[in-house]
């Protein structure tokens, strides 16, 4: 069980973050791990401006977030396919610095998020996709309350082969009986 870490603050990705974030995954697969095939490795900066930059609005489509301990940028967070006549939402590309994991940031900043989604969106339906092999990332997710919902079967391209990827999804009920 990880110690709490520091004070972490929820704020937007910014276009400075592309150097931080880029330099999170040492190769391929860590990168394929992270966000599936969704964009090309490495990261480059025109694809991380035109996806982690969207415009602001009350009802975006998309929020990509960042975790902040003590002014640094220590992880990342979207929500995308944000769905306002469904009431839901799908958080893709979650990401902690290898220099912070293990120390409860990811299960921090993912609160954060959805706090984000259930109490200032105001969702039913929070989903996402995690390779079964992700231990770190299905531990986490599962203690903020997340259910397994099925498999995707070979969703996505990993060496020769395909990968299953894990649905899980969280509904409000369930996000407010998390202690
Ligand atoms: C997944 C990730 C965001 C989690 O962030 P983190 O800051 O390390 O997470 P936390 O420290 O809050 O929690 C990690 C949990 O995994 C557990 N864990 C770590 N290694 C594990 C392993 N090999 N097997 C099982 N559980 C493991 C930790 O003990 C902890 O659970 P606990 O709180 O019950 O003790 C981070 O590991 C990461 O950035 N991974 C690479 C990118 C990625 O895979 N993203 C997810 C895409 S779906």
């Amino acid at each position: 069980m990880p110690g709490s870490p520091p004070p972490l603050a929820l704020d937007d990705l910014r276009a400075a973050d592309y150097e931080a974030v880029a330099s999170w995954f040492a190769d391929e697969e860590q990168f394929v791990t992270a966000v599936a095939r969704a964009f090309t490795y490495p990261l480059s900066r025109a694809e991380y401006e035109d996806y982690f930059l969207p415009e602001p609005a009350p009802r975006p489509a998309r929020r990509c977030l960042r975790a902040v301990i003590d002014h640094r940028t220590v992880g990342m967070a979207s929500l995308a396919r944000l769905d306002w006549r469904n009431d839901s939402g799908h958080l893709a590309f979650v990401a902690v610095d290898p220099a912070w994991r293990g120390q409860g940031v990811g299960a921090a900043m993912l609160r954060h998020v959805l706090r984000l989604c259930f109490d200032e969106y105001e969702l039913h339906r929070v989903s996402l996709l995690v390779f079964p092999f992700n231990l770190p990332a299905i531990r986490c997710y599962e203690r903020l309350g997340f259910q397994r919902e099925g498999v995707s079967r070979q969703a996505c391209r990993f060496g020769a082969g395909y990968l299953d990827a894990i649905a899980m999804s969280l509904l409000r009920p369930e996000w407010a009986a998390v202690p």
